[in-house]
């Protein structure tokens, strides 16, 4: 059994998309927005579940959820046991049910955000009126943060996160061109050719697992 389960909740079903176009998945998969109570078996596996959250669409939850998971599979590749799951969400305000029906069953959430004004209010919404009185610990990390843009929008962005107390990743998910090319292509980080933008998009999250104490090498 890999080391690395991930699990779909979406409708939207993006990430089945993608994941049927990998070939050789480093983990296993499976969808289960029409069974969600499926998720409570999690709960006798002993693995970590992590569930990635925005009930805003299009922030990077499923690029997140397939590359973290990719990377710790790689890292924790000689376990034979099960030790993380990674929950995808949908991003829309109506599904709002099945994210909570993965709270249920998670240790900790990973709460994707673009570095941009437009996603404040939405974020907080999911914060202070799902996630929080879950009462799952959660995690900010900004994802889609362009260099070329300077930092003014990720200064805003850092700023907003703390005053509002919300724990945050120092580790920042870069914008790089082949993370946009991949999820066309059906590729996760580890996957990717050897170049430099390869190698530092995957850095980013190799750097996001270690800091979130998924593993490091
Ligand atoms: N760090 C990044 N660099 C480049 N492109 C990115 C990055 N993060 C996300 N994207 C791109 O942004 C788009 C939306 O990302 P994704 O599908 O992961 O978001 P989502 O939150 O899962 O959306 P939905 O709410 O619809 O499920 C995709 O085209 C993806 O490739
Ligand atoms: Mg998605």
């Amino acid at each position: 059994m890999p080391a690395v389960y991930v699990v779909s909740i979406d409708p939207q079903a993006s990430t089945v998309w993608w994941a049927n176009r990998i070939t050789d998945l480093p983990f296993d998969f499976s969808q289960e927005h029409e069974t969600p109570e499926n998720l409570a078996i999690l709960k006798d596996t002993g693995a970590r579940v992590h569930v990635i959250v925005n009930q805003k669409g299009g922030v990077g939850k499923t690029t997140v959820t397939l590359n973290l998971a990719a990377v710790v599979a790689d890292v924790m590749k000689d376990s034979e046991d099960l030790l993380h799951v990674f929950i995808d969400t949908p991003g829309s305000l109506q599904d709002q049910y099945l994210l909570q029906e993965a709270l249920k069953y998670a240790h900790d959430a990973i709460v994707v955000m673009p570095p941009e004004g437009l996603a404040f209010d939405p974020t907080a919404r999911t914060i202070e009126q799902v996630i929080e009185p879950s009462g799952v610990p959660y995690t900010v990390v900004i994802n889609n943060w362009d260099p070329r843009d300077g930092v003014l929008d990720l200064e805003d962005t850092v700023a907003y996160i703390d005053a509002k107390g919300w724990q945050r990743a120092k580790t920042v998910v870069r914008r790089y061109k082949v993370h946009t090319r991949a999820s066309v292509e059906g590729k996760v980080v580890t996957q990717y050719q050897k170049n430099r933008a390869s190698f530092e998009a995957r850095e980013d999250f190799y750097r996001l697992a270690l800091e979130l104490g998924f593993g490091g090498r």
